[in-house]
């Protein structure tokens, strides 16, 4: 991953710890009615910042949890809410803590260990605490929270204060920033995937994509940028290949519009994928102006569900083989990837190889050499989560 933790240096009094209360001003979905995604566009108001960030940086946004969720969880511990806690960002109201200071999705080995300890019928997670049985642990705690526990075992007793002791301190989120500060001054616009799930009959909410989604319009969104390497070439004549399917396109909608800012005379080609042309097509009305007007030279879309087998970004790239092996070897290009880094970013790996390989007639070793160059060179980055 390209993200490191430095942040920029400004004269701005907003840092990490006291991050910037921004507003959001913009939540639009980019997705039609009949789409299983829900990704959206937001947008969030920077007024009275100061600050500055580079197209290919991510921002921090510290999410509240879900009030419904919290007052349950209150609800079925048999506590008022009201009572005074020490949690992680200090002492407060129970209800303050877990709303704001504590992650009360997810559980933790010390909740568990708790749950195990008092609970007189729960021999299975004893069980599965043991450490040679981690893996099962975590095959049995997918799509399981905090609250199932709790339902599970209703006659377990805690204070308030043993109950926090047991959680974890409620963690930000990174978002790739998909606008330029040339283009959309004192805002930043992020593309975000709005994590919903079923499981064990309960509908579960990611707890910031639905913070900005469902909670953040009358709240302030504090905000922070984090700094990274994944940076456009200095020479803006330098071409650019992007590839970035789903929210990875987010980082490069930034770039296009900052190489558009500045003038940047420098080819760009775009592989988005996503999984129906009709209604996953994010940005659609203003990627195909831009291609259009001739700014966004090339343009190559994968519709993973429109036909009977799956089509990729990897394999557009495939298609397209000549041609990026014309952009990278004759024309210097630089080879961007963002998005999902568990499978997305090793089959375009393997694709890049592959055409390395074949267009340019090298050995497998020799390929990896040229990898490696290209990395050292830094015109091979990634940023994928
Ligand atoms: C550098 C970087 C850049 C990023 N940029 C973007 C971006 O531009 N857009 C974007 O959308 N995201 C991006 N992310 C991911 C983002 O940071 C969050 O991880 C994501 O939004 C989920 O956060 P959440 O709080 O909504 O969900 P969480 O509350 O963190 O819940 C997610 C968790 O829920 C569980 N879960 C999810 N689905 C299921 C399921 N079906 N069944 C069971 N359990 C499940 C998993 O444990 C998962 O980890 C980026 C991440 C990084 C590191
Ligand atoms: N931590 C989190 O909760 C969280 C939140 C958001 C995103 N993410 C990560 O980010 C990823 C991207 O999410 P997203 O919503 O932006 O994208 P996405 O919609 O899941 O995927 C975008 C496109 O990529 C396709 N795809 C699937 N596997 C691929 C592969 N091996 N190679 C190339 N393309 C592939 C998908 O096709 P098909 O779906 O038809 O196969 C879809 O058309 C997620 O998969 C996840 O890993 C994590």
């Amino acid at each position: 991953m390209a993200t490191e933790p430095a942040a920029p240096k400004s004269a701005s009094p907003f840092t990490r710890t006291n991050p910037f209360p921004g507003k959001l001003i913009v939540n639009r979905s980019l997705c039609g009615s009949d789409s299983e995604k829900d990704t959206r566009h937001f947008e969030i108001d920077l007024t009275g910042w100061g600050l500055h960030y580079e197209v290919g940086d991510s921002m921090t946004v510290w999410p509240t949890n879900d009030p419904a969720l919290a007052d349950e969880i209150i609800k079925i511990i048999g506590v008022k809410g009201d009572e005074e806690v020490k949690g992680p960002n200090g002492t407060k109201p129970l209800r303050e803590v877990l709303l704001r200071d504590c992650r009360i999705t997810q559980t933790t080995p010390k909740f568990l260990k708790a749950i195990a300890e008092r609970a007189s019928a729960a021999p299975l997670l004893n069980d599965l605490l043991k450490p040679e049985r981690k893996q099962e642990l975590d095959t049995y705690l997918w799509g399981m929270e905090v609250i199932d526990f709790l339902i599970e075992h209703p006659s377990i007793k805690w204070t308030p204060q043993e109950f926090v002791d047991v959680l974890a301190k409620l963690m930000p989120r990174l978002y790739s920033i998909s606008s330029s500060l040339k283009a959309h001054p004192e805002r930043v616009h992020f593309t975000i995937d709005v994590v919903h799930y079923e499981s064990r009959g309960r509908q579960r909410k990611g707890v910031c994509s639905t913070f900005l989604a469902e909670r953040a319009d009358n709240a302030p969104v504090p905000v922070f940028p984090n700094t990274s390497r994944f940076r456009l070439p200095d020479d803006g004549n330098t071409p650019i290949i992007m590839v970035g399917p789903g929210t990875g396109v987010a980082p490069f909608r930034a770039y296009l519009q900052e190489r558009k800012a500045v003038g940047a005379k420098g080819k760009n080609w775009l592989l988005f994928g996503s999984q129906h042309e009709h209604c996953n097509y994010f940005y659609r009305e203003e990627l195909e102006k831009m291609q259009s007007d001739g700014f966004l030279t090339r343009l190559d879309c994968a519709w993973s569900r429109d036909q009977a087998g799956k089509s990729y970004v990897q394999h557009k790239m495939l298609e397209g083989a000549a041609e990026i092996w014309k952009w990278m070897e004759a024309e210097g290009a630089h080879f961007f990837v963002c998005g999902d880094a568990r499978r997305m970013a090793k089959d375009v790996d393997a694709a890049l190889r592959t055409i390395i390989q074949e267009q340019g007639g090298k050995s497998e070793e020799q390929t990896n050499e040229y990898v490696e160059k290209l990395k050292s060179d830094k015109r091979y980055k990634r940023d994928v989560y």
